[in-house]
C-alpha cells in the first residue's frame, strides 16, 4: 500500500493575493472548478479580509458563491478577525483558516495588531465557529524565521502551537512566509511538534524563495507530516513580507511525491492541464518546473542517427 499524502491548493488565495493586476471573478471560479476535478484535499479558494489589504480578493462572497463544490474537497477561506468569520460563515466555507504571525514585526505589518491581540481575537471567534460547524485550522506564518527579525525560535512556535490546540483548532499549519525555512529546522520543529501533540494533524506551507522548498517538503515528510500546501505554477506570496515569492509549486511537489511511491490522491496530468492555462490567467510566465519540463516519464524521441 502506497502511503497517502495530502495536498492542499492555494493558488486562488496566496497565488491570486499578490498579484498586481486584477484577475476576474469569472477566472477564478473557473481556476477553482478545474482544480476541485483533480483529487485535490483541500483549496483554499480566497480570504475574507480588507479589501483595501489585498484588493484582488475583494470579490470573496462572488467566488465562493459562484464555484461548483466538489463534496469530496474542503473549501477554505482564510480570515483574520471576527468580521472576516462571520463573512466565511455566510459563504459556507468548509473551513476557515486563521493566520497570525509568530514573528511580532510581521504580524503587526500584516493585521496590524500585535500576535497576542491577533489570538485574543481567535479566542473570541472559536464559539461562533464551532457553533456553525465550520472546521478551523490555525496557521502561523513566519514559522521558519521572519524577513524584519530574523530567527524565530521555536519554543515560541511550539508556545502559539499550544494556544491554538487549547482554544480547539482541528489542525495547523506552520508556514515558512518568505523561504527562510531549510531542511534541518524543518526536521526538527515537525519532530517537536509531532512529539509533543501525537495526534495533531500538521500541515506545511513552504514558500521556494531561496530554492530549499522541495528539500523542506521532503523533510516533513521524512518527520511524519502528511499534509502539504502548495501553489499552483508557484505563484503565491505575502504583500506584507518584503521580498516575497512563489510558494512551493503544487504539480512539481506532486510529481516528486508521485515519482517516490506515495499517493497524492491528485492526478498529475489533470493538474498540470490546469497550471498551463494559469499563465494566460495571471498574464505572465510562471517559476514550475515540470509543466516546461514535462513529468520523467515523459521521454522524448531518440536522435535520428540511432534509431
Ligand atoms: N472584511 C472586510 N473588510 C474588513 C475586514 C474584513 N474581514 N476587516 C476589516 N475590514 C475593513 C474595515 O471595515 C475598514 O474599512 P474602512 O476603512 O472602509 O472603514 C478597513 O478594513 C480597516 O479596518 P480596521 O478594523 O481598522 O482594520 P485595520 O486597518 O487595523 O486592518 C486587518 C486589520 C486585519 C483587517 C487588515 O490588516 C487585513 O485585512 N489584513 C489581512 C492581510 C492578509 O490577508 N495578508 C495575506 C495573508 S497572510
Ligand atoms: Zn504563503
Amino acid at each position: 500500500m502506497k502511503k497517502r499524502i495530502f495536498i492542499h491548493e492555494v493558488v486562488t488565495r496566496d497565488g491570486l493575493q499578490i498579484e498586481p493586476q486584477w484577475i476576474p471573478t469569472e477566472r477564478k471560479i473557473e481556476l477553482v472548478d478545474a482544480l476541485s476535478q483533480t483529487g485535490l484535499a483541500k483549496i483554499e479558494v480566497t480570504s475574507f479580509v480588507s479589501a483595501k489589504a489585498i484588493p484582488n480578493l475583494r470579490d470573496a462572497e462572488e467566488v465562493m458563491a459562484g464555484i461548483r463544490r466538489n463534496p469530496d474537497v474542503d473549501y477554505v477561506a482564510l480570515i483574520a478577525n471576527a468580521r472576516g468569520a462571520e463573512r466565511a460563515m455566510a459563504a459556507k466555507a468548509d473551513e476557515v483558516n486563521l493566520v497570525a504571525s509568530v514573528s511580532e514585526t510581521h504580524n503587526r505589518a500584516n493585521m496590524r495588531r500585535a500576535t497576542g491581540a491577533s489570538f485574543a481575537g481567535f479566542v473570541e471567534m472559536m464559539p461562533l465557529l464551532k457553533s456553525g460547524g465550520v472546521r478551523v485550522n490555525g496557521a502561523l506564518a513566519t514559522s521558519f524565521g521572519c524577513p524584519f527579525e530574523g530567527d524565530v525560535p521555536a519554543q515560541r512556535v511550539m508556545d502559539l502551537v499550544g494556544q491554538y490546540v487549547e482554544m480547539g483548532v482541528d489542525s495547523i499549519t506552520l508556514a515558512d512566509t518568505t523561504g527562510m525555512a531549510h531542511p534541518a529546522q524543518v526536521a526538527a520543529l515537525c519532530a517537536k511538534v509531532l512529539e509533543r501533540w501525537p495526534g495533531l494533524q500538521v500541515a506545511l506551507h513552504f514558500h521556494n524563495t531561496r530554492g530549499m522548498g522541495l528539500a523542506n517538503v521532503l523533510a516533513g515528510l521524512n518527520a511524519g507530516v502528511e499534509r502539504f500546501e502548495g501553489c499552483l505554477g508557484g505563484l503565491g506570496g505575502c504583500p506584507f513580507a518584503p521580498g516575497a515569492t512563489g510558494n512551493v509549486c503544487s504539480e512539481d511537489v506532486v510529481h516528486m511525491l508521485q515519482s517516490m511511491g506515495y499517493d497524492t490522491g491528485v492526478d498529475l496530468d489533470r493538474l498540470l492541464a490546469v497550471a498551463r492555462r494559469l499563465g494566460a490567467v495571471v498574464g505572465h510566465d510562471l517559476p514550475g518546473q515540470v509543466v516546461k519540463a514535462g513529468k520523467i516519464s515523459d521521454l522524448h524521441p531518440r536522435p535520428a542517427e540511432l534509431v
